[in-house]
């Protein structure tokens, strides 16, 4: 027989505001993540205005990513961006982090906005603190946003753009712990005090709401001891302190491949993203004790599965195809955030394009949306939306020794003022029937969309790129309540009339 739950949705009740933010993208200088996948220049057949693709334009527009972190990652700890602006000839230099590869510079800060600019999102920048000083920070931000006529900004206005760039976010350092610098939390702390000095935004309309935040670097995985130096000794504008977790492997190299993998493999890896729970919680925890008024939000500025590279790609490229079992991990990570949705204000999938958990993968003039970028476009409607508290006993399911919950389930209030549903049956092995009673509300039907795939592994590829989509789906009331019927190993968002 199918599992059945009893869900209870009490509309009379709200809790934190999901802050779109969490629906974040990072773009790093890696692999084909900038150029290829964003960059194709202005030569190129492939079509594109002022150089970036027309086509993943339009597939991220179609997902309202709210912020882009850029230019990385390890990359931003050795970038120097007087080496990305000029219409002349730039420098060419190494990326020792990613492969070894050349980097042309020919993206750089100008075409970073423009990309922001064609998406309609704001800009995450982050700044070198591992292999730079405070003043190539502050001239940087004086190149982007100051609207005087200083050398830098003039410089902006040569380059093409002459009113002030917006910066939304500022990260000081990137895994100041390890490839940004090897640093101690003490002395992290003390370079993010000294930076964040000096690290002024001139943009006139960046005042109130709009200034600019400044995310601290913080820590790796379950290092506590990381938050409780930074938090207890911190001075100064902190806006966010970062959070950077991988799941999809249980030790360090990832070893598991990103598509035909068998069904306790997929358990295993569901296992280690709901760890993010536990990581969340016990850093909040200590956020709490220095910041009980919650002022200081948790970025979780990096996540999601980093698998084995394809094999015949450059590992350095950290290339990986998206299966259905990537989509129930967003699924259920982006619950864990909209639970915390009062301490997790930022969140940044890594990475946007051709890069571990990527929404797009592109080969050529070719573009597939993966199975993850489907999730990030069926939670459009909880960007900004209010939390509705839900209950609800659907049971577990086990695989190879692993148990994990059979379904995760969210609902909130959409900015639209619908009430909406987001159900993830994590089992991959039977459907679930869900009996929802919602209180506060006469709800008589669900309308919306459903994920589905034919086995765990499933794949979008170039040839056949629609395997894994999403499809209607609508249920209705019986006896007062609504039943919903979603299929094995599925995501499936709903508002409910
Ligand atoms: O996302 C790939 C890398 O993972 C980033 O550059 C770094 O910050 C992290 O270790």
């Amino acid at each position: 027989a199918t599992p059945t739950s009893k869900l209870t949705v009490d509309t009379t009740k709200s809790g934190a505001v999901i802050d779109r933010n969490i629906f974040g993208q990072f773009a790093e200088h890696l692999g084909t993540g900038i150029y290829g996948g964003i960059w194709v220049g202005t030569d190129s057949k492939i079509p594109n205005t002022n150089g970036i693709r027309n086509d993943v334009v339009t597939a991220l527009k179609a997902i309202k990513v709210p912020n882009v972190r850029w230019p990385g990652g390890c990359f931003a700890d050795e970038y120097h961006w007087e080496k990305g602006i000029g219409k002349g000839k730039r420098p060419v230099t190494l990326n020792s982090n990613w492969g070894g590869v050349i980097e042309p510079n020919t993206f750089g800060t100008d075409e970073f906005m423009e990309f922001t600019r064609q998406v309609g999102t704001e800009a995450y920048v982050s700044a070198n603190v591992g292999s730079s000083t405070p003043q190539e920070t502050a001239e940087w931000l004086e190149y982007m946003t100051s609207e005087k006529e200083t050398s830098l900004a003039m410089a902006r206005r040569e380059n093409g753009h002459p009113a002030p760039y917006s910066v939304a976010f500022l990260g000081i350092g990137n895994e100041s712990w390890g490839c940004g610098g090897n640093m101690t939390p003490e002395h992290y702390t003390d370079e993010y005090r000294q930076f964040s000095t000096y690290a002024k935004n001139y943009n006139p309309a960046q005042t109130g709401d709009k200034r600019m935040k400044k995310v601290a670097s913080g820590a790796n995985v379950d290092d506590y001891n990381w938050t409780e130096v930074f938090m207890k000794n911190k001075s100064g504008d902190v806006d966010a302190l970062s959070l950077h977790y991988y799941s999809g492997f249980e030790a360090w190299p990832p070893y598991q491949p990103a598509s035909g993998f068998d069904e306790t493999e997929y358990a295993k890896v569901i296992k280690t993203a709901l760890r993010m729970e536990d990581l969340v919680s016990k850093h909040s925890a200590i956020m709490d004790k220095y910041d009980p008024q919650k002022k200081i939000a948790l970025a979780v500025d990096e996540w999601g599965a980093w698998y084995k590279g394809e094999p015949g790609t450059n590992p350095g490229f950290l290339y990986q195809q998206n299966s259905q079992r990537d989509a129930i991990l967003a699924a259920v990570s982006i619950n864990i955030f909209t639970r915390h949705a009062d301490r997790v204000r930022m969140a940044n999938i890594a990475q946007m394009i051709n890069v571990l958990q990527a929404m797009i993968l592109t080969d050529g003039d070719k573009m597939i949306l993966t199975p993850t970028y489907h999730v990030f476009k069926l939670y459009v409607p909880f960007q900004d939306a209010t939390v509705i508290p839900v209950t609800y006993e659907a049971g577990t399911y086990t695989r190879g020794g692993i148990t994990l919950p059979r379904a995760d389930i969210i609902a909130a209030r959409g900015k639209d003022g619908k009430v909406y549903l987001s159900i993830t049956n994590i089992d991959p092995t039977q459907p679930l029937e869900i009996d929802a009673s919602v209180l506060g509300l006469k709800a008589k039907s669900a309308t919306g969309e459903t994920l589905t795939a034919p086995k765990i592994d499933s794949i979008n590829t170039f040839d056949n790129p629609n395997v894994v989509t999403t499809k209607a789906f609508s249920a209705t009331a019986r006896n007062g309540s609504l039943i919903l019927k979603v299929a094995p190993e599925s995501v499936t968002v709903v508002s409910l009339d």
